[in-house]
């Protein structure tokens, strides 16, 4: 009886193992063992913190905020966007051909890592972006 059961589980995970359902099982672990933030999650962070300048549409205003949208340097290094993001950023940027020298506010002790994670998600992954996200325990790994 025990042998029978123990042999139609060993069925059933072999069948599984050769299906799809490997394929689907793996890259949920996969993310699961990434943890990578949710950027609906992020959606709503921007939307309370981000969006009074860079707007909500990613667009930024010309000659004060730059665009986030289709911004190279926002789905480039994801150390290099959690650190502007955590500590700011004030001097000259270019981006997009346009000179911006304002000032970006640190963020660092305000939002948590796990609202950082979100918020850097949802700007790598909106608008005309298509960047992988990231995880709070990356923006942990950058103090
Ligand atoms: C008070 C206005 C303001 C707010 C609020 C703000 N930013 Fe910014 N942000 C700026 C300015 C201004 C710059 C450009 C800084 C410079 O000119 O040196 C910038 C730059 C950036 C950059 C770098 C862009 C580049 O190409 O160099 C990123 C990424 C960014 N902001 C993300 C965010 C995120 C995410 C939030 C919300 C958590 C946010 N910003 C909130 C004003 C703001």
């Amino acid at each position: 009886m025990k042998i029978a059961l123990l042999l139609a589980l060993g069925l059933a995970f072999a069948g599984c193992a050769r299906g799809s359902h490997a394929t689907a099982a793996a890259a949920a672990s996969a993310a699961a063992a990434k943890n990578v933030a949710s950027a609906s999650d992020g959606a709503v962070v921007y939307l309370a913190n981000c969006s009074s300048c860079h707007q909500a549409d990613g667009e930024g205003l010309p000659g004060a905020f730059p665009p986030l949208s289709g911004n190279p340097l926002v789905t480039g290094s994801p150390v290099a966007v959690i650190a502007i993001v955590e500590n700011g950023i004030e001097g000259r940027v270019a981006v997009g051909g346009a000179a911006y020298s304002g000032i970006m506010p640190r963020w660092k002790g305000v939002l948590s890592d796990a609202q950082i994670a979100g918020v850097v998600t949802y700007i790598r992954s909106a608008w005309k972006n298509r960047a992988p996200g990231v995880s709070a325990s990356d923006v942990a790994g950058l103090k």
